[in-house]
């Protein structure tokens, strides 16, 4: 078994690593509080290949593997998480999406721009009244023949607003159940789509949170994603890459929260004293470092699964689990480590504190991944 990161690998970490230093931090704090999307940052991880990494060079992306996607996505996150869900969301679910089922056709049309930053793509499967609960869809696709009359709501949609592309997740016949869902591409500025107003969060503010309102959208056949009635498991199946991604920027969001808190206890003194020398601080920073490191490995393991052609709903939900609680958990003892400091914007860590949170709640709430672990570890 090898721990050690390939040449590869290290370079695009590195490169990651120096985007974050150089473009995200400047401005991550002013982007915070006026909710403003990166959008400038956006164009230049396109143009560094970062909108599409794990696409193939034949539709104009990086082809770059799970792992690559987890550093990069790291980085990002110790830095910004704001620019990492979007990140996340175009990589994941989107171009993830659009590349494994989408048909010829379709791929040409989307993946190229998506890969490159051109534009950016939203999942659209959260209602008012289907967050968890997924497969019950309110929102119709009803076939017309050549195309789909779609009509409904989609609640908290990340990207929604600067999106270009939508995937939507729709019910098309209800008396079947969740086998009677399609996923289908919606595009910007189609008659009767309208976005709601940007939502006002907690943390992630920099990303762009909104409803969205369909009223007898006509969606042409062609932009079904797979076979008709296929669109619960698109959004399941592509849900699983999904939250390797948010399992990968909570490990970022930790990641940063220890870094700045070891930096900060070797400047910051007490008692006569640099205070990581007092006891209480060091074993603060004992515990962080473990946690992190068993929520790297968690969050390998299902990037190593994905790379591999394994299964990987068990690795993921369980990354996404635990990297999310160790986020929140070092986050807030960041806050505790800078003391009075922690609690103002300038030391960035109260603003990991409320971004942590999120990765707790979106792509399946910590309770969701608890359902699909035990579903799959008893099953037998
Ligand atoms: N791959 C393939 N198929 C899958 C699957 C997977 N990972 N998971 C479930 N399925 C299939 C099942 O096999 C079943 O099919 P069959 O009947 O043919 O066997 C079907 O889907 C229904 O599955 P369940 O009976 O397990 O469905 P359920 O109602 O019990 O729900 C759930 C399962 C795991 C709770 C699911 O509803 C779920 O994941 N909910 C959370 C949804 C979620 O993550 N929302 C986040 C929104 S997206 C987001 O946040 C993006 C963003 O903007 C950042």
């Amino acid at each position: 078994m090898d721990f050690k990161l390939s040449e590869e690998h290290l370079m695009i970490q590195q490169a990651a690593r120096d985007f974050a230093q150089t473009e995200l931090l400047p401005g991550v704090i002013e982007r915070d509080e006026k909710q403003e999307f990166p959008a400038e940052q956006v164009k230049k991880m396109g143009e560094l290949g970062f909108m599409g990494m794990m696409v193939s060079p034949e539709y104009g992306g990086s082809g770059m593997d799970t792992v690559s996607y987890v550093l990069v996505m790291e980085e990002l996150s110790k830095i910004d998480a704001s620019a990492s869900v979007i990140v996340s969301v175009n990589n994941s679910l989107v171009c993830w999406g659009l590349e494994t089922f989408g048909t010829e056709e379709q791929k040409q049309k989307y993946l190229p721009r998506l890969a490159s930053g051109e534009i950016i793509g939203a999942f659209c499967l959260s209602e008012p009244e289907a967050g968890s609960d997924a497969t019950s869809q309110k929102t119709t696709a009803i076939d017309k023949g050549d195309h789909y009359l779609l009509n409904g709501t989609k609640n908290w949609i990340t990207n929604g607003g600067s999106a270009d592309v939508y995937l939507v997740i729709a019910q098309t016949y209800p008396e079947k159940g969740h086998k009677g869902i399609n996923a289908l591409i919606v595009e910007k500025g189609m008659d009767g789509f309208e976005i709601g107003p940007k939502e006002q969060k907690m943390g992630i503010r920099g990303s762009d949170t909104h409803s969205l309102m369909f009223t007898d959208v006509k969606v042409p056949k062609e932009n079904r994603i797979g076979e008709d009635g296929f669109g619960f498991k698109f959004a399941m199946k592509t849900l699983s890459g999904g939250r390797i991604g948010i399992a990968a920027q909570a490990l970022g969001i930790a990641s940063g929260a220890y870094e700045m808190s070891k930096k900060y206890s070797k400047e910051r003194k007490a008692f006569g004293k640099e205070i990581y020398k007092h006891q209480a601080i060091a074993f603060k920073l004992a515990d962080m470092h473990t946690k992190i490191e068993a929520a790297r490995h968690l969050v390998m393991k299902a990037a190593w699964d994905k790379d591999n052609g394994g299964n990987y709903d068990l690795s993921s939900a369980m990354a996404k689990l635990y990297a999310s609680e160790v986020a929140m958990e070092t986050a807030v003892e960041a806050v505790q480590v800078h003391g009075g400091n922690g609690y103002v914007k300038e030391y960035h860590v109260e603003r990991l504190m409320r971004d942590a949170k999120i990765t707790q709640i979106y792509e399946g709430t910590s309770e969701i991944q608890k359902i699909v672990i035990s579903r799959s570890i008893l099953q037998d």
